[in-house]
């Protein structure tokens, strides 16, 4: 990964509020994330390699932040290199979507969708994404509203996309 200048971690204690339990427990790596040194002007594009491990917090799948681009024109294409998982994605206006994660599988996030990775499968999910350098990434408007579904694991061992009712649950 040497040609990524930038390397962020996130653990389960870094994503206290993110789930519907509090992670507890040993405070395990749950994804980190590598990124091209791009200046961040109009017209540049960087790109970013994220890696996702397998676990969940009391059965939800792990995930990462999300966000939206503070630039609403700026839009992403992701593409899964290993792993399997979901991509959720949501408007401030309401809307929703979820794309599914297998390798070679790309994704659009068009401009304006927060977006959010999930690894539903037992080895990590890795995804490589490009952005245009100037995105920027709001993830104060997530920490506050959350994203429209929770994945959780059911008793069968499968992965379930559960729609929350209201923002609070
Ligand atoms: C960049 C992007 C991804 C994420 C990465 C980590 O715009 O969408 O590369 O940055 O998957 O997720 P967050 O940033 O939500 O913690
Ligand atoms: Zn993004």
């Amino acid at each position: 990964m040497s040609a990524f200048e930038r390397h962020s971690v996130r653990h389960r204690s870094d994503l206290t509020g993110y789930f519907h339990a509090e992670p507890e427990g040993d405070d395990q790596l749950v994804y980190e994330y590598f990124e091209r040194e791009v200046p961040a002007e109009e017209g540049q594009i960087t790109q970013n390699i994220t890696i996702l491990q397998p676990g969940t917090v009391d059965g939800e799948y792990y995930m990462t932040k999300g966000h939206y681009h503070a630039n609403g024109r700026c839009s992403e294409v992701y593409l899964c290199l290993a792993g399997r998982g979901f991509l959720l994605m949501q408007t401030r206006s309401g809307e929703t979507d979820v794309q599914e994660y297998a390798r070679g599988v790309s994704i659009y996030v068009p401009p304006g969708w927060a977006h959010r990775s999930v690894n539903t499968g037992d080895e990590p999910l890795v995804v490589l994404a490009f952005y245009p350098a100037d995105s920027g990434h709001d993830y104060a408007s997530i920490a506050e509203e959350g994203f429209w579904a929770r994945v959780i694991r059911d008793e069968s061992g499968q992965p379930v996309i559960v729609p929350r009712r209201d923002r609070s649950d």
